[in-house]
């Protein structure tokens, strides 16, 4: 990096970059633990990690195979394969804008990208490789600087963190650029917020509450607190990130807008925001003319 280093405001763990391109449309802060905000250099460190086949048993999977940046970060497969053309149990989720999370996974079991990170390359049906040995071939590499697993895990988030979707034609729009999205999206943003009630989840820049919630899938996974509960995805990209939902259940934008009119499956844990809506079939399409304008530019890394 030498030349252009990096400054970055540490306000108590929360880390305005100044060099980390943040698209239009998204919060100016990323927060940040105070021992890790967001730099270049432990951001191409990390980068180098998430593209390294090596971090997996039989080199042959890294982060990106799964994560994979041309298709807004996930693998448009409605469950993770691993290496050796293991099966996981969920989906591969974006991690686009994973900077603004609250909690980590599907189900929110972990509470920060560091603690997160180094989870796949252990996990048998993604990485499969000890931490111990993931280190020893980082170490014995030359390619990377001298770190421990801590400091792996700090790259690897940073990262992440760098991995931004925004100015999409509604985020020009919301701030008045009037021509940015269609009438049928603009038509369609009015039923997203009010008749079919998107927005009481999906809100905000990152177009999610970061909440939990059962959204009445007949999956048997258990999700969180065992009541079929799983973290509100951010919309961001979502036309380019077909199948959908934790267990891939969804394979179109179309089969999704059916199953919340439909109201999802009865059952004990349903979330009382999910309920029959009766959408007619024209504002079902304009509700899909506008989840298009959802997508914009997605930045990754700091140069
Ligand atoms: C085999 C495919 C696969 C590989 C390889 C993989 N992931 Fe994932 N990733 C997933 C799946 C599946 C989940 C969700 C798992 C769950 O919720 O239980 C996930 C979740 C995540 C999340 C949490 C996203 C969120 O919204 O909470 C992050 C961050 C992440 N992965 C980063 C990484 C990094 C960094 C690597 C490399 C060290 C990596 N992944 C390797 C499939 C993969
Ligand atoms: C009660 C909260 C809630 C409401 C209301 C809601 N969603 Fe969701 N949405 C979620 C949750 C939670 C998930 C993930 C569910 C899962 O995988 O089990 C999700 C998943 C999605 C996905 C899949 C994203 C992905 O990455 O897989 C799309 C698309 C989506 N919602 C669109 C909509 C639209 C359109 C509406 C309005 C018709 C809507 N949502 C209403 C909470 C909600």
């Amino acid at each position: 990096m030498g030349a252009r280093r990096f400054a970055a405001l540490v306000l108590g763990g929360v880390a305005a970059a100044a060099d980390l391109t943040i698209p239009l449309g998204l919060d100016r802060f990323i927060a940040t633990p105070e021992d890790n905000p967001v730099r270049a250099d432990t951001a191409a460190i990390g980068r180098r990690l998430f593209f390294d086949k090596d971090l997996s048993r039989d080199r042959t999977v890294s982060c990106a195979t799964c994560h994979d940046p041309d298709r807004a970060f996930t693998d448009n497969k409605p469950l993770a394969v691993g290496l050796a053309n293991r099966k996981g149990t969920r989906r591969t989720p974006t991690i686009l804008n994973r900077a603004y999370g609250k909690s980590f996974f599907w189900d929110g079991r972990v509470a920060s990208l560091e603690e997160q990170v180094l989870k796949p390359v252990e996990a048998e049906v993604e990485m499969d490789l000890p931490l111990d040995r993931a280190l020893e071939r980082v170490r014995a590499s030359g390619r990377y600087p001298a770190m421990d697993l801590a400091g792996m895990a700090r790259c690897l988030a940073t990262y992440v963190r760098t991995i931004l979707a925004g100015d999409a034609p509604y985020d020009r729009y919301a701030r008045g650029g009037r021509s940015a999205m269609t009438a049928e999206q603009i038509a369609g943003l009015k039923i997203f917020r009010g008749k079919a009630g998107c927005a009481s989840c999906h809100v905000g820049p990152n177009f999610t509450d970061e909440r939990f919630h059962n959204t009445g899938l007949r999956s048997k996974d258990p999700g969180r607190a065992e009541k079929g509960e799983f973290k509100t995805p951010t919309l961001r990209e979502v036309v380019r990130r077909a199948p959908y939902m934790h267990d891939g259940s969804l394979a179109t934008i179309e089969d999704v807008i059916e199953h919340y009119d439909k109201g999802g499956e009865a059952n004990p844990n349903l979330d009382p925001e999910i309920r029959k809506l009766d959408l007619t079939k024209e504002e079902k399409r304009l509700l899909a003319e506008f989840l298009k304008a959802l997508s914009g530019t997605v930045t990754e890394g700091i140069r």
